[in-house]
């Protein structure tokens, strides 16, 4: 074997096993309460509407179902996205969106399009984990602005903008997970979004917007996307998936840009997969033809409402009373962040938890290259609500263990 890993690619040799995906496996254990997971609940699936439109759509439409489809993605869909969009204010033409296999395709469509080796880019600390691997992948540096309640903070954007243009190295975007944000829930406020495009239209780079949970809003109210607010200039690529309105299973989602932009991603993805599998958009196609999704959403929305009521009034009611115990109300999304007194390190205290059959993920893996040792991510999407309460009772009763 050896002679062979003397054939890898710089970016295979330099990947590792993570110590994450091996905590991650514990998790898998019987009788475990799970917040480790960023799954959607499965009571959410529409199993039986899909498994009946599936087989109609198969024997109607299977001659170009089943067929190669072009790069860009089945039109029809993409009017169905059009359509839906524009309901969150978001306007487009087909010439705007690219079909993708999903937002983790359209983020390592990002990669290849914009990113060399030891190129700056600007991503939130702590951010999403799955970015961080895809740009990582490319051999990328990255500079971490910290979040507060309000998002990322907008002020260190610039200081990190110009120092890195100082340096003769000014970054090729920003990354950000504007609402309800991967792993902190945090959402990025509406003073903030037009401070980022001013920024970017200043300095002239792109911003990446990366929002899967933005339908997902259980209190307040919307704050208008990145791509809105751009109104066309082409400073805003944003990414959107079916996998957290529908279900993931589908791989399905899009790249909103402009035209200019939509082509080179176009190119990119024709040497990664040569389009996005027709089956699945076709059967999304019928899905949202026959005017389902509003509807389905709206009862993710009622389920995930409740769980999240459920998490935030378990940490009221059993989380130690310690001043730097605190967590985030996220309005929206499938996740909060919970941040824990210096003394406690999330790595070592999560075999304790294992052991007291509950799981979270540890902090550190959404920071670029050091960070999170207090914090964790919990997830409320996917366990029940007895679950919930159970699950945050044990972990509370860990970590006292540790104050
Ligand atoms: C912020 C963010 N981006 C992208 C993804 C990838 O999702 P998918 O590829 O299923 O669309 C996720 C998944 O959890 C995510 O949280």
């Amino acid at each position: 074997m050896y002679w062979l890993l003397s054939r890898f690619s710089m970016s295979a040799t330099g990947a590792r096993r993570s110590v994450i995906r091996e905590l991650l496996k514990l998790t898998q254990q019987p009788g475990i309460i799970s917040f480790a997971g960023g799954l959607p609940s499965p009571e959410t699936f529409p199993v039986r509407e899909i498994a009946e439109l599936s087989r109609e759509v198969i024997l109607k439409e299977g001659a170009w179902a089943l067929q190669y489809g072009p790069t860009e993605g089945v039109p029809g869909l993409k009017e169905e996205i059009i359509r839906h969009i524009a309901k969150d204010g978001m306007k487009a033409g087909p010439e705007n969106i690219l079909i993708t296999s999903a937002s983790q395709q359209g983020l390592d469509l990002v990669s290849r399009v914009f990113l060399n080796r030891r190129n700056r880019i600007i991503v939130g600390r702590p951010t999403y984990l799955g970015a961080l691997s895809a740009f990582r992948s490319t051999g990328a540096l990255f500079s971490e602005v910290e979040l507060d309640e309000e998002g990322m903070r907008t002020d260190r954007v610039r200081e990190q903008v110009e120092a890195l243009r100082l340096e003769g190295n000014p970054p090729k975007f920003v990354y950000v997970v504007p609402d309800f944000q991967n792993p902190s829930g945090v959402t990025l406020s509406l003073k903030r979004r037009k401070e980022l495009l001013s920024i970017a239209r200043e300095h002239r780079f792109p911003i990446i917007e990366d929002s899967p949970y933005r339908a997902l809003r259980y209190v307040g109210s919307p704050v208008p996307s990145l791509y809105e607010l751009d109104g066309g200039e082409g400073f805003v690529i944003s990414l959107h998936t079916f996998s957290k309105i529908l279900f993931p299973g589908l791989r399905l989602g899009w790249i909103l840009a402009g035209p200019a932009m939509i082509d080179r991603f176009v190119m990119a993805k024709q040497a990664m997969d040569l389009c996005s599998p027709g089956l699945t958009q076709a059967i999304a196609l019928e899905y949202c033809r026959r005017g389902l999704l509003d509807g389905h959403i709206q009862d993710n929305i009622v389920l995930y409402r409740e769980k999240r009521k459920v998490m935030l009034e378990a940490l009221e009611r059993f989380m130690p009373d310690h001043p730097e115990i605190r967590w985030t109300r996220p309005e929206g999304g499938l996740f909060l962040w919970l941040c824990l007194p210096e003394s406690v390190d999330v790595e070592i205290m999560f075999h304790d938890a294992i052991a007291a059959k509950v799981a979270y993920v540890v902090g550190t893996c959404f920071y670029a290259y050091d960070g999170g040792h207090h914090a964790m991510r919990l997830n409320f999407s996917y366990p029940s609500e007895s679950d919930i309460v159970e699950g945050i009772r044990r972990l509370a009763d860990v970590i006292r263990n540790y104050l």
